[in-house]
């Protein structure tokens, strides 16, 4: 019998990911910048610019220490270390995820400012009161168990650092699967952005900034719509060749108003309860 978690790693397998990356990626004594592979490695609606605001909006300054929990193969992590200047520890629960990060990393020469580490956002293998900030983009539609989620969060955040998260929200009906999270249902667990947010705040936060980005989102689509196919480095490298499908239908849950994009900005206050 598989659990949750089992499922979710399921869904991220991406076997084989570190090889495919290096033969579409070429010559390993090119240098490549966190930007050349924003296609690639932003695994989130917006892409790179959905990245970059949630930074301004969160304040990351450099010498600051981030975590972005549910690293993915690690763009936002290398973005932010190289826009921001920041020490940045990326997390996530697929192996095949983090090998890509780490090797990514090398490829953009950051892995004195940028690290990557296995394990469960439920479980964070990190001292209380550890980061500045901690990011959250696109991963909490996975996990089912908000409380212990956001808990963990506050519990690793020093008093009065920012917790910034991105996130697809349930709006205006049921989506269609398969989605990029999700083939299907059993690995998606949405909330409105309502019940996020009432999920968030008991956990020790006081809310900074709390927007609705869905119309940013839909124009994102409209772009890529009418821009016609995708570059040849995108996401469908990383999640196997239904990934067109899968980006397609988000694009319609959006422009249907089934779902919508969240953007928030937390202040770790109180401790958790
Ligand atoms: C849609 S991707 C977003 C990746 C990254 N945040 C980004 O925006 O590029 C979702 C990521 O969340 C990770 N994830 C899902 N559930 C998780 C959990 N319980 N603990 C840690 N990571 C998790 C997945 O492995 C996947 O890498």
């Amino acid at each position: 019998m598989t659990n949750v978690l089992d499922d979710v790693r399921e869904h991220y397998r991406a076997t084989g990911l570190v090889e495919r990356l290096k033969s579409a990626l070429g010559p390993e004594h090119q240098p490549m910048t966190p930007q050349q592979l924003g296609a690639l490695d932003q695994f989130h609606t917006r892409g790179l610019a959905a990245t970059r605001d949630l930074a301004e909006l969160a304040g990351i300054t450099a010498g600051m220490s981030v975590l972005d929990v549910g690293s993915g193969v690690g763009g936002p992590a290398r973005f932010l270390a190289a826009t921001y200047g920041c020490a940045v520890t990326g997390v996530d629960l697929s192996e095949p995820f983090v090998e890509a990060a780490r090797y990514l990393t090398e490829r953009t020469g950051q892995t004195g400012q940028v690290r990557f580490e296995c394990a469960s956002a439920l479980k964070l293998p990190f001292e209380d009161e550890r980061y500045d900030a901690a990011f959250l983009q696109h991963v909490a539609m996975n996990i089912a168990d908000r409380t212990q989620l956001y808990r963990e969060i506050r519990r690793v955040l020093k008093r009065g650092g920012r917790f910034a998260t991105y996130d697809v929200v349930l709006k205006g009906g049921e989506p269609h699967y398969p989605v990029p999270w999700a083939r299907t249902q059993s690995t998606s667990f949405l909330l409105t952005a309502a019940a996020t947010r009432e999920a968030i705040e008991p956990a020790g936060f006081r809310t900074l900034i709390f927007k609705d980005d869905s119309e940013a989102a839909k124009a994102w689509i409209t772009q890529l719509r009418a821009a016609g196919p995708p570059p040849s480095l995108n996401l469908g490298l990383v999640m196997g060749p239904d990934f067109a499908q899968l980006a397609t239908n988000l694009g319609r849950n959006l422009m249907e108003g089934r779902l919508g994009i969240l953007a928030a900005v937390f202040e770790a206050s109180s401790t958790s309860i």
